[in-house]
């Protein structure tokens, strides 16, 4: 990678962030991808979920780039248990469509997105996910 994992990952997230409704239209196609999630999300507030999802992703970066270290991993803990088999139950088949349409949806939002700003989404993406899954 010519540029670090950090700043590549960062300048791509400003970028779908200012392009506007980036993190709606995310939820929007993860929704529409099957009832089983759509059915999670029953009760849900999408005003504060576009937030605490975006303060998570800079989490996952922070961690992916310094290491899991408590000032970040300590929040993700705290959003791993509330997704676990005993609060949310959200089982690990489903990180996988997370993964895909977010993905897909930063190629849509992104005017610059190319092989190198997907490598570093799939990086701190998988990174999270892990974290994540381990603690289901
Ligand atoms: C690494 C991947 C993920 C991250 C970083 C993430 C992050 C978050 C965060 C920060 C919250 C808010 C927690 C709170 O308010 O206490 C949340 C809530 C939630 N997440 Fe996730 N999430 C991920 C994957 C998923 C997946 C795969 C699903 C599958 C359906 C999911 C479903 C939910 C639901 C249903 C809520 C509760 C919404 C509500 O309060 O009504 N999440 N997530």
């Amino acid at each position: 990678m010519a540029n670090s994992l950090f700043v590549v990952f960062n300048n791509s997230l400003e970028r779908c962030m200012d392009a506007g409704g980036f993190l709606a239209a995310f939820y929007r196609s993860f929704l529409a991808q099957d009832p089983e999630i759509a059915a999670k999300f029953g009760n849900t507030d999408f005003q504060k979920q576009v937030d605490v999802l975006k303060n998570s992703l800079i989490m996952i970066l922070m961690m992916r780039t310094h290491g899991d270290v408590p000032e970040y991993a300590g929040m993700l803990e705290t959003v791993a248990e509330r997704h676990n088999r005993q609060n949310l139950d959200i089982s690990p088949h489903l990180y996988v469509v997370w993964f895909e349409t977010l993905l897909s949806t930063v190629e849509a939002f992104d005017p610059q997105y190319d092989d190198e700003v997907r490598e570093a989404w799939k990086d701190v993406l998988r990174h999270g996910i892990k974290f994540m899954v381990e603690r289901y």
